[in-house]
């Protein structure tokens, strides 16, 4: 059942390529038109949503953060990204116009159900997007877009969060179809990079002994920071999350601008940080995250490096370096998040402890 895998969780980062493929199946014509005819909501209604409100928790919300940056930029719409439980009982905004997406790979987790009827009963209209099929948060949606990652049975969410990530690239570029936004030869490059990403992510996958043995040799480590920017922030929260809850480690995610607003007060010799690295290809954000990786070493931390190959940039200050292959900017969650599952499930096997399973946790999460 482990595919010869010691661990569910080790299986199911090696299936991650599978999952963003098989998501991306017959989703689209040969032209390059995504055909989303399963979600069966007018086109006029979707033409009409003036916000867009992502609901969901834990790693699936993390995937409602990658969405903002790609669905804002390829469509216009506002979007903004909740955790279920504060959605729910707070006084939102939402009316008719609202589309409420909702995120989770179980379809069970209670807060995510009770935020989706909260919606409902504003007038909303809610698009989930689920791994499960048949799942309430599935049949109670108006509709839905699954995402095929197959069954997940670490209780760790890693081949369903980069599903989540790839459907919401699709919604994404479907308003942007639907609407109009984008030229159709835009909509088409976009599918036909994102076609690449399981050959890229497999590309990650084959550095997987040199990101072990990185971490069997910080198990002693009690604190770990992650730094990101743009799309490399939810990732970063999400690698801190994974060592949380795998490895039993205190673990934070920053923005990378947040830094000097009060964590880098957190730096001292031998603290270690890992650092997500935009592409080169975008100067700005670039820069200002290398300047990042240089202001934490110089107060002696510890820099694990995830940066584009051939960023030679990042090679004066990385203590250690994970290359991802070269990915537009806003798809790159898909690969820069892979070494951090990688580390995380092995620092945790090397402590001893139950990976697929970790203490007080449930797989879904059936209570509010
Ligand atoms: C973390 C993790 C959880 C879930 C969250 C939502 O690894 O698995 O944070 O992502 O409980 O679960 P679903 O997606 O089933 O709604």
């Amino acid at each position: 059942v482990k595919g010869g895998f010691e661990t569910f969780m080790e299986k199911e980062i090696h299936d991650q390529p599978k999952a963003v493929a098989d998501t991306l199946l017959g989703r689209h014509d040969e032209a390059g038109n995504l055909v989303l005819d399963e979600l069966r909501v007018d086109e006029s209604v979707l033409r009409g949503v003036d916000k867009i409100v992502v609901v969901a928790c834990g790693t699936a919300a993390y995937a409602g953060h990658v969405a903002k940056y790609a669905v804002e930029h390829w469509c216009r719409i506002p979007v903004e990204v909740e955790l279920a439980h504060e959605f729910r009982y707070r006084d939102p905004v939402v009316n008719v116009r609202t589309l409420v997406v909702a995120i989770s790979q179980s379809g069970e987790t209670m807060d995510t159900l009770m935020a989706v009827r909260h919606a409902s009963e504003q007038g909303a209209k809610v698009l989930a997007i689920v791994n499960t099929h048949g799942s309430t948060i599935a049949r109670e949606a108006d509709a839905v877009l699954y995402t095929h990652a197959g069954p997940e049975v670490a209780v760790a969410s890693t081949k369903a969060f980069l599903a989540q990530i790839t459907a919401c690239y699709l919604l994404g570029l479907y308003l942007s179809q639907v609407r109009g936004y984008k030229y159709p030869d835009e909509v088409a490059g976009y599918l036909e990079e994102l076609g690449k990403l399981p050959g890229k992510i497999e590309q990650v996958l084959e550095q997987e002994e040199d990101i072990k043995a990185v971490a069997r040799a910080m198990q002693s480590n009690t604190s770990v920071l992650f730094l990101g920017r743009h799309v490399g922030f939810p990732v970063a929260m999400e690698g801190a999350l994974k060592l949380k809850e795998l490895a039993y480690i205190h673990a934070e995610g920053f923005a990378a601008g947040e830094l000097k607003h009060g964590p880098i007060a957190l730096i001292e010799p031998g603290q270690p940080v890992f650092v997500i690295v935009p592409t080169p290809r975008r100067p700005l954000l670039h820069q200002k995250v290398v300047s990042n990786i240089q202001e934490v070493r110089a107060r002696g931390a510890r820099t694990l490096v995830i940066a584009e190959e051939g960023d030679e940039s990042v090679e004066e200050f990385a203590e250690v370096i994970f290359r991802v292959p070269r990915t537009p900017t806003l798809m790159m969650p898909l690969v820069t998040v892979v070494p951090l599952q990688i580390f995380a499930a092995e620092l945790a096997a090397a402590k001893g402890l139950d990976v697929d399973q970790p203490r007080n946790l449930a797989k879904s999460v059936t209570v509010e």
